[in-house]
C-alpha cells in the first residue's frame, strides 16, 4: 500500500511479516542490503522493536515526533532481519501526516516503508508521482495531497554519548543540540569516509536522480566571465549532444530562488541564446518551498522533455543542508560556477 507522510510518500507493509516486507523490495527493485524504516503510531510502540530506548532517543522523540525524524537504534532480537537488511540496528520513525497516523492506528502494527519510488528515482511527493513510478506493482494508493516537507526524513544514529546524522533532513543538528546540549551531534560526512558507507547502506546507492541530467549551480558575480560561460556551453553540449540546438531550442530547466533563477537564465541567454535553449523556470520563495517542490519539479520537467536541469545550490542553513545533499547526489558531482 502506498500512503502519504509529511516528507514523501511511502510504500508500506506490516513490519512483522517478513514475506510482505520482501514484496516491497521486489516492487521497488531495491537492493536487499538497504534496510527499511519502521513507522509507528506513538513512542510507546517503539519499545517492542528495539533493544532498549536510550535517554537521548526518548528526548529526541519527545521533541520532534510525530515528525520528520528517524532514529537508528539497536534492534530487538525478534525483529525480522529482512527489514534491517541483516543489520543489528533498526530505523524507527513516527510520521505526522494525519493519513499516515490514521493508517498506523487502524493497522495496529508497525509499518515498514521506504519511499514509494522505483529504486534510484527521486521520492514521490504526490500520489500521482508514486503511481507513475510503481504502477501496477502496487494495488492500493492513498491520496493525501502534496507532502509538506518534500524531502526524506533526517536519519540519525543514536550511540552512547553521541548522535550521528546519516541523512540530513528537516530536523537539523542544531535543533537536536538544543534538546541534547551535553551530547555531541554531528553529520556523518564529518566522520571518516569508510565508516560512512557501512553506516547508512542507502547512501552508497544511486539516488534521487530524475531522467534529466542535473547540474548544481553556484551563482557568483565574481566568477571569471569567459570560463563560466564556457563551462555552461560545454555542459549543454555534453548532455544534449554536439549539435544540440541545431534543430530548434532544447528545453532547459532552471530551479531555485528568484534571484538565482534570474541569474542562471541570463547566463543561458548570453551563452546559448534563445535559438539553442528555451528556459523552463521553477521559482521557490523560500528554502522550505524549494525543499517541498524539488522532486515534483524534477518529475514535471522530465515530463516536459527537459534533459538538463540547472539547480541553484542553496545556502546550508535549515533544510538547505538536506537540499544540498539531494542536489549533489542527483547531479553526480556535476557543478557549474555561473555569474
Ligand atoms: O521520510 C522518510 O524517511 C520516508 C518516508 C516514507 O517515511 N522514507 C524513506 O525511506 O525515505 P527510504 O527507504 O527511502 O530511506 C531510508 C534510509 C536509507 O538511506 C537507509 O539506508 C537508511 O534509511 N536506514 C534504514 N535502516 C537503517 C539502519 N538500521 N541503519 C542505518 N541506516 C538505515
Ligand atoms: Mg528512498
Amino acid at each position: 500500500m502506498v500512503f502519504p507522510t509529511e516528507t514523501v510518500y511511502g510504500i508500506g507493509a506490516n513490519a512483522l511479516d517478513a514475506e510482505a516486507v520482501r514484496r516491497i523490495f521486489e516492487a521497488k527493485g531495491r537492493p536487499v542490503d538497504n534496510p527499511l524504516i519502521v513507522h509507528v503510531h506513538r513512542v510507546s510502540d517503539v519499545g517492542p522493536l528495539v533493544d532498549g530506548l536510550p535517554e537521548e532517543a526518548q528526548a529526541l522523540f519527545a521533541a520532534f515526533s510525530p515528525g520528520p525524524l528517524t532514529l537508528v537504534l539497536p534492534a530487538a532480537e525478534s525483529l525480522s532481519r529482512v527489514v534491517t537488511a541483516g543489520l543489528s540496528t533498526v530505523a524507527v520513525r513516527i510520521p505526522s501526516h494525519p493519513v499516515a497516523l490514521a493508517l498506523l492506528d487502524r493497522a495496529g502494527c508497525p509499518i515498514a516503508a521506504p519511499s514509494a519510488n522505483r529504486s534510484g528515482e527521486p521520492s514521490p511527493t504526490t500520489v500521482q508521482m508514486a503511481r507513475r513510478s510503481l504502477g501496477s506493482a502496487v494495488t492500493h494508493y492513498l491520496d493525501g495531497g502534496r507532502c509538506d516537507v518534500g524531502l526524506e526524513s533526517t536519519v540519525a544514529a543514536v550511540e552512547p554519548n553521541r548522535v550521528v546524522i546519516l541523512r540530513p533532513g528537516a530536523i537539523t543538528a542544531s535543533r537536536m543540540r538544543e534538546v541534547l546540549p551535553d551530547v555531541s551531534v554531528l553529520y556523518a560526512a564529518s566522520v571518516t569516509a569508510e565508516t560512512d558507507a557501512a553506516r547508512s547502506p542507502g547512501m552508497k546507492h544511486r539516488h534521487y536522480q530524475p531522467r534529466a541530467r542535473v547540474a548544481v549551480c553556484e551563482v557568483d558575480a565574481r566568477s571569471a566571465a569567459g570560463r563560466a560561460d564556457g563551462d555552461l556551453d560545454r555542459t549543454f553540449r555534453d548532455v544534449l549532444g554536439m549539435h544540440a540546438g541545431d534543430a530548434g531550442p532544447a528545453a532547459v530547466g532552471v530551479i531555485g530562488s528568484a534571484d538565482a533563477v534570474d541569474a542562471v537564465e541570463r547566463a543561458v541567454q548570453r551563452t546559448l541564446g534563445s535559438e539553442r535553449a528555451r528556459v523552463r523556470r521553477r521559482v521557490a520563495a523560500s528554502l522550505e518551498e524549494y525543499g517541498r517542490n524539488l522532486y515534483r519539479w524534477f518529475a514535471e520537467l522530465d515530463a516536459e522533455g527537459v534533459r538538463l536541469v540547472l539547480a541553484e545550490l542553496p545556502r546550508e542553513s535549515g533544510i538547505g543542508r538536506a537540499l544540498r545533499d539531494r542536489l549533489e547526489r542527483a547531479s553526480g558531482g556535476l557543478k557549474l560556477q555561473l555569474r
